[in-house]
């Protein structure tokens, strides 16, 4: 992989220290985990192409004022980024029923939310990252309640946008997760977008056949894995210029 300095193995990256302080190098692996890290396969060329999909999300996203992490992509599988210091609450916005809201209130999926509900989630594995409120985040001391409202106010223009970009490409985004961290610039606080944006952490539906093209693939068993990937990102105009030899799988023929 590389030399340098690990400082963190997550389940589909690694940081390492960065060339500068207050930078790392964001790795993204191959490896797929489901249900908290129950299930565990490899996806091959995932890593390649959520590096270029997140990246492409992230600067879109600054470019209308989002603030995130991101510095820029160093190579196939990397990207250098800000340190921030994570705060451990996984955010979920749903513009759809899907997933986890399906099951817990026996809903059909595919039905449109009258609006988009914002869910958190405590970031800890060992616990199966248990769904919680404002209440428990402020008074555990996880966030403030000023950090929560940039939180949610930065994840309903992350909605917005990210839901227009991909019915732009015939896809609809159902739900996905964010995580925010704490950029220290001198005495100045601020909360930026972290993490990734990917197939890894969306839900992203065909928007005429309601195809999969994300990790329910691979949660779900329903074939075709790394071909959905590579579709988002063909979607999104990132396979074309030299980048088909970045991924060794083959091209979906359709
Ligand atoms: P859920 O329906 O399983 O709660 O998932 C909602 C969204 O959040 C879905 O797009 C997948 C994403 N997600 C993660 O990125 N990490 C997780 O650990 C979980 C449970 C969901
Ligand atoms: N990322 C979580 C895990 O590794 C859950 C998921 O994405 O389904 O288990």
């Amino acid at each position: 992989m590389t030399r340098r300095k690990q400082i963190y193995e997550g389940k589909a990256k690694v940081l390492f220290e960065g060339p500068e302080p207050g930078t790392l190098v964001q790795y993204f692996k191959d490896d797929a985990t489901a249900f908290n890290n129950q299930k565990k396969g490899t996806i091959t060329g995932k890593g390649v192409l959520n590096n270029r999909i997140s990246e492409y999300l992230m600067l879109r996203l600054a470019e209308i004022g989002v603030p995130t992490h991101f510095v820029r992509r160093l190579n196939m599988r990397e990207q250098l980024v800000k340190q921030v210091q994570i705060i451990p609450v996984e955010v979920v916005i749903r513009n759809v029923i899907a997933g986890s809201l399906a099951k817990r209130f026996g809903l059909e999926e595919g039905g449109a939310l009258p609006r988009s509900i914002v869910e958190y989630y405590y970031k800890k594995d060992e616990l199966g990252d248990p769904m919680v409120s404002e209440e428990h985040i402020t008074a555990f001391g996880w966030a403030s309640t000023q950090d929560l409202d940039d939180i949610m106010q930065l994840s309903l223009r992350v909605n917005d946008f990210l839901t227009g970009l991909f019915l732009g490409i015939g896809i609809r985004l159902i739900d996905f997760k964010l995580e925010f961290g704490r950029l220290y610039e001198g005495d100045e606080m601020r909360i930026v977008l972290a993490d990734e944006i990917s197939p890894d952490n969306c839900r992203l539906w065909d928007l005429k056949t309601n195809e999969k093209l994300d990790k329910d693939r691979f949660r779900r068993d329903l074939g075709k894995v790394e071909e959905a990937y590579q579709e988002v990102a063909r979607r999104l105009g990132l396979l074309n210029e030299g980048a088909s030899n970045d991924v060794r799988t083959p091209q979906v023929v359709k």
